[in-house]
């Protein structure tokens, strides 16, 4: 369950963290499009869906967890790790659902995970200018490690940040065992 401010409805309370399924693809399909410029394809999703779904074994894994509402995927990250270092591949919420936590509480969910499989460090890219991803990730923890000039075309610039993987997300990993995350 994610914690919810004050005033929200109980729909909302019951809104919670779980690994996708390929049943998901559309819906994730409308978030690549709507939210992340819909560079990554039908196939792209379902080969990390598929492989997330079997967590265990691997060089690298994936998790691709989603936070549903009304039954359909509004919200989706997907997460890499490659012996003790995990990526953020992808971390999308539909236009309406924002500003809840919800991004958060997925990255989170997917730090908890990358913890319980040896994760030590995580990595992302983000487009210098896309404040607000930038603002999750710097209250997330994240801090610049470099910047990849022109890395999304002209006058596009990548950040790459960092930040360690934390005993607290391998608390986290344990609630989440307990409630069927990982
Ligand atoms: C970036 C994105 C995933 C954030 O999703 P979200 O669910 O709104 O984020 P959260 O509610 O979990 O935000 C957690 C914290 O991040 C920061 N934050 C998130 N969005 C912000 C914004 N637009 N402006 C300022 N700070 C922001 C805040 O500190 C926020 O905490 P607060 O709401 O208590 O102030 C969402 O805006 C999105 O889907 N954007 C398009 C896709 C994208 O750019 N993905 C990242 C590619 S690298």
């Amino acid at each position: 369950m994610i914690d919810q401010g004050p005033g929200e409805t109980s729909q909302e309370d019951a809104a919670r963290i779980e690994v996708a399924t390929i049943d998901d693809l559309d819906a994730i399909m409308t978030l690549e499009r709507t939210c992340l410029g819909g560079e990554w394809s039908p196939r792209s999703w379902s080969d990390d869906v598929v492989h997330g779904q079997s967590a265990g074994a691997g060089v690298s894994r994936r998790w691709v967890g989603v936070i549903r509402y009304d039954g359909r995927a509004v919200a989706v990250s997907d997460l890499a790790l490659a012996a003790e270092t995990a990526d953020i591949l992808r971390v999308a919420v539909l236009p309406s659902f924002r500003r809840r936590g919800w991004a958060r509480a997925l990255l989170e969910g997917g730090l908890a995970w990358a913890a319980r499989h040896g994760g030590e460090t995580c990595l992302l890219e983000v487009e210098a200018g896309n404040d607000a991803a930038i603002a999750l990730y710097e209250a997330m923890g994240f801090a610049e490690i470099a910047r990849r000039g022109e890395y999304y075309g002209p006058g596009r610039d990548a950040l790459v940040m960092s930040r360690p993987i934390t005993l607290e997300a391998g608390q986290a990993a344990d609630d989440n065992e307990e409630r069927g995350i990982g």
